[in-house]
């Protein structure tokens, strides 16, 4: 199915050089919104169509929209980088556009060709390339493409109309503490997704399904909550919003991919940067019990989450229901560090990007 050319209408009044600065001196996640949006329109019978580059704003819902009612949303997450020369790029879009499509078949949503994805990335960023952060910090712009189900009605079934957007938003660090470890509530009654289940598809429901659990990890004093396994309460997944890897010394481990864990591109990527650097990456299976024996033995050396939002976060304190831990003695990790700084270099372009991930714009 062909894709439409996407259309630019670029805003008359978009923000001013000193507000956009302002913002972008302190952006947060997800709090501030560039002045671009793209949208395209997909219709049972005709396709992708109308693909625009609109001016930022509200959309406008019927109330019977279908997925404020069944949930058939998708969405992705991914950055633009400043590079040393003033240029832009994003890291691995390819990875986001595929793992869009297998969203959308999991959800019985129409799938949209990678090009397109990507062709729809680099038209925001490039209208509002004012928006990327300068090179040399830690900020970047944090691209959310989406898409909704639009037809209107409240029969359950795949919808016959949906909407995919891009929108963008200059971020700094997701945690609040930056690379300070954040403390972790392993949840072995809740969990977030089942075998069979949606749990690798990228959908705003498996969030929604975190909340509770998240809720309770933070009156627990903890800033994130870990799930494990829907079936054995055992097994060691992910913590909802990133994925988690512990270090064995030089050995780095990844919880293997079940069909309930989202496969991470930050994840993946770091298979492959641990290599470059001389260690051992493989995934596998850890359990709750062998994560606390192994920390408390001293074999697991250091535990840190990963995702695009967060990038890499180490984890210090560690709690569940029968006792409580400190990874790497509640500091930042050697290795953990390491990663971080290799994975950054690559994105920043300050180090050889030689599994060519970069996408130059
Ligand atoms: C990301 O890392 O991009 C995520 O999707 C995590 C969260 C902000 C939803």
């Amino acid at each position: 199915m062909t894709t439409p050319t996407i259309e630019l209408k670029p805003s008359a009044s978009p923000l001013s050089d000193a507000e956009r600065e302002a913002i972008l001196a302190n952006p947060g996640f997800g709090r501030h919104f560039t002045d671009h949006m793209v949208t395209i329109k997909w219709t049972e019978g005709r396709g992708w169509h109308d693909a625009q580059l609109v001016p930022y704003a509200p959309i406008s819902l019927d109330p019977a929209t279908m997925v404020l009612h069944y949930a058939q949303e998708i969405f992705e997450g991914l950055k633009a980088y400043r590079q040393p020369d003033g240029t832009v790029a994003t890291f691995r879009p390819e990875k986001n556009a595929e793992r869009f499509q297998r969203s959308a078949h999991r959800l019985g949503m129409p799938e949209l060709p990678v090009e397109t994805f990507i062709e729809a990335c680099d038209v925001l960023v490039q209208q509002d390339e004012a928006w990327v952060p300068a090179h040399g910090g830690e900020e970047s712009l944090y691209l959310r493409p989406f898409m909704i189900a639009t037809e209107v009605g409240l029969g359950v079934k795949p919808a016959n109309e949906y909407l995919f957007l891009v929108i963008a938003s200059p971020a700094g660090a997701y945690f609040p503490g930056g690379v300070k470890p954040v403390s972790i509530w392993l949840s072995e009654d809740r969990v977030r997704a089942v075998p069979g289940g949606m749990g690798d598809a990228k959908t705003g429901g498996n969030y929604a399904a975190s909340l509770l659990a998240q809720a309770e990890a933070a009156t627990k004093g903890c800033d994130q909550v870990c799930y494990l396994d829907a079936v054995e309460h055992t097994w060691v997944e992910e913590l909802g919003g990133m994925n988690l890897y512990f270090v064995y010394g030089d050995r780095i481990v990844t919880p293997t991919l079940t069909g309930s864990i989202l496969e991470g591109v930050t994840r993946d990527s770091l298979l492959a940067v641990a290599r470059d650097l001389g260690y051992t990456s493989e995934e596998g299976r850890v359990s709750v019990d062998q994560w606390q024996r192994d920390s408390e033995n001293g074999t697991l050396t250091e535990v840190f989450a990963c995702g695009t939002a967060a990038v890499i976060t180490p984890v210090g304190t560690v709690k569940r229901a029968s006792a409580e831990w400190q990874q790497s003695g509640g500091e930042p990790g050697e290795v953990t560090l390491r990663l971080r700084r290799a994975l950054l270099d690559i994105q920043r372009g300050t180090a050889e990007d030689k599994h060519g991930w970069m996408h130059k714009l």
